[in-house]
């Protein structure tokens, strides 16, 4: 059956919930301006009688799609036949125990799984979404795509770009990007265009330069990206031995992870593949904290799909009459009008979630720890770590439950924050290097 009957996109809002064919590029709902999500009709679609089923395609690893850490578990976001799918090795990422930094948090041995998303061809968890939506940009046949970024969005678009022939056109706010993220977006080519602004102006200006040029646009807006990215989800319950975690901790930026994360577990639990749904920890930064500030403060909810739309009117109007412009070290998650925000008010729903914001200092001294006795990771990843430490001590989350923090992005993403920690001693793990003469007695009297 051609896949093309047995997906389709939806809008989230329940007063509309307009259906639409994958075939149409929107980003919005045509009709009401809501979110667009994709459904399946689940019973066209031959799934696998147990996840664990999906573990056979491990042997058939010579298949491109079969390889792809997204695409091997293709039957649950089968939205476009196979001779569409892109694919560029994405997904081969770890899920490692760790207890140096379950200790830091305060968290039994045995007990803390850090799901290494920097592992990815880009280097980010970006690429999981991207081998969709570029799949969906081929399969409508697009030939010039776009997007804004706070970094990682832009490296990954520009990477698959290249692999799928598009042309690709980049918004990042001027001085507001890691030198790593910038450096990948030159060097795979893409167009690279720096605004005077933040990541929120970029996001403005991308929506209107895709509808005027008629580009194809890879934000998170982008319901096939949120797909892909479901499959973070599987990824830590194989590395779990087919076992859902107590907890999932993911960073919040714009929100795109926490959608699909709660999409995923819904969707598993509906199918009858997995027998509950785990909790959701979602960590800002505190100079970028509206979801925390919405959820903790405004009580904003899903309410069914009802949700209060003065109060984030209300919230924004206020971000604006005070010239907000928002500020963290994490500069991923740098973000204050999260273009998700709804869609992760039913994963908060979904997951019985909780939100915390952590400060820079928090975000930098976990770091430095995950670097230590991890595999490191940049500041936004950090935030799960911070918060989970915050979490510990509140008493939300008990130290003997299971717990799986994503880290989104590697450690040489942001060499800058990186040195300047441990330069110039800017934390309890500081790590500062020593200046010595070119005289070997000096030398070894150094080394303890
Ligand atoms: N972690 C990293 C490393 C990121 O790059 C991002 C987002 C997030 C977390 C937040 O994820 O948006 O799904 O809540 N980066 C985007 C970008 C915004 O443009 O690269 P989210």
């Amino acid at each position: 059956m051609s896949a093309s009957n047995i997906a389709f996109q939806k809008c989230i809002n329940p007063d509309c919930g307009a259906d639409f064919d994958c075939g149409q590029v929107l980003f919005k709902c045509p009709t009401c301006g809501e979110l667009l999500d994709i459904q399946y009709n689940w019973d066209k679609i031959k799934l696998p009688g147990k996840l664990s089923d999906f573990a056979k395609r491990w042997a058939n690893r010579a298949n491109p799609l079969d390889f792809s850490g997204v695409w091997r578990f293709r039957d649950l976001l089968n939205f476009c036949d196979d001779k569409y799918k892109v694919t560029i090795g994405e997904g081969q990422t770890i899920l490692q125990q760790n207890d140096a930094v379950a200790q830091y948090a305060d968290i039994k041995p045995g007990r803390l799984y850090l799901q290494y998303e920097g592992l990815n061809p880009s280097g980010s968890f970006k690429d999981n979404g991207m081998t969709a939506s570029f799949s969906h940009a081929k399969m409508v046949a697009a030939t010039s795509c776009a997007c804004a970024s706070t970094g990682n969005t832009s490296a990954s678009v520009a990477l698959y770009a290249h692999s799928c022939g598009l042309k690709a056109t980049v918004l990042i706010g001027s001085g507001r990007i890691a030198f790593g993220k910038l450096s990948q977006a030159m060097d795979y080519g893409a167009q690279t265009i720096q605004i005077n602004g933040d990541f929120d102006d970029c996001m403005r200006q991308v929506l209107d330069v895709c509808s005027r040029l008629g580009l194809y646009l890879l934000n998170s807006l982008n319901p096939f990206r949120l797909e892909g990215q479901k499959t973070i989800m599987y990824r830590i319950i194989e590395g779990l031995r087919w076992e859902v975690p107590d907890w999932i901790v993911v960073p919040g930026g714009n929100l795109g992870n926490s959608s699909a994360f709660g999409k995923a577990f819904y969707e598993l639990k509906q199918l009858g593949l997995i027998e509950r749904i785990p909790r959701m920890a979602i960590i800002n930064a505190t100079g970028a904290d509206t979801l925390t500030d919405l959820i903790n403060n405004k009580k904003l909810t899903w309410n069914n799909g009802k949700v209060n739309q003065k109060i984030i009117d209300d919230y924004y109007a206020g971000l604006s009459a005070r010239n907000f412009s928002p500020h963290t070290c994490a500069s991923a998650i740098e973000i204050a009008h999260p273009v998700n925000l709804k869609k992760c008010l039913r994963s908060i729903d979904i997951c019985n979630a909780v939100c915390r914001a952590v400060t820079d200092e928090e975000i930098l001294d976990a770091k430095a720890i995950i670097g230590r006795h991890g595999l490191g990771c940049e500041p936004a990843s950090a935030a799960t770590i911070a918060g989970l430490r915050n979490l510990r001590a509140e008493g939300v989350i008990d130290a003997d439950e299971r717990i799986a923090c994503v880290l989104t992005g590697h450690p040489l993403k942001d060499p800058n924050v990186t040195v300047n920690y441990h330069k110039e001693n800017q934390g309890q793990f500081s790590n500062p290097p020593i200046e010595a003469p070119n005289d070997i007695d000096e030398i070894i009297k150094l080394i303890n």
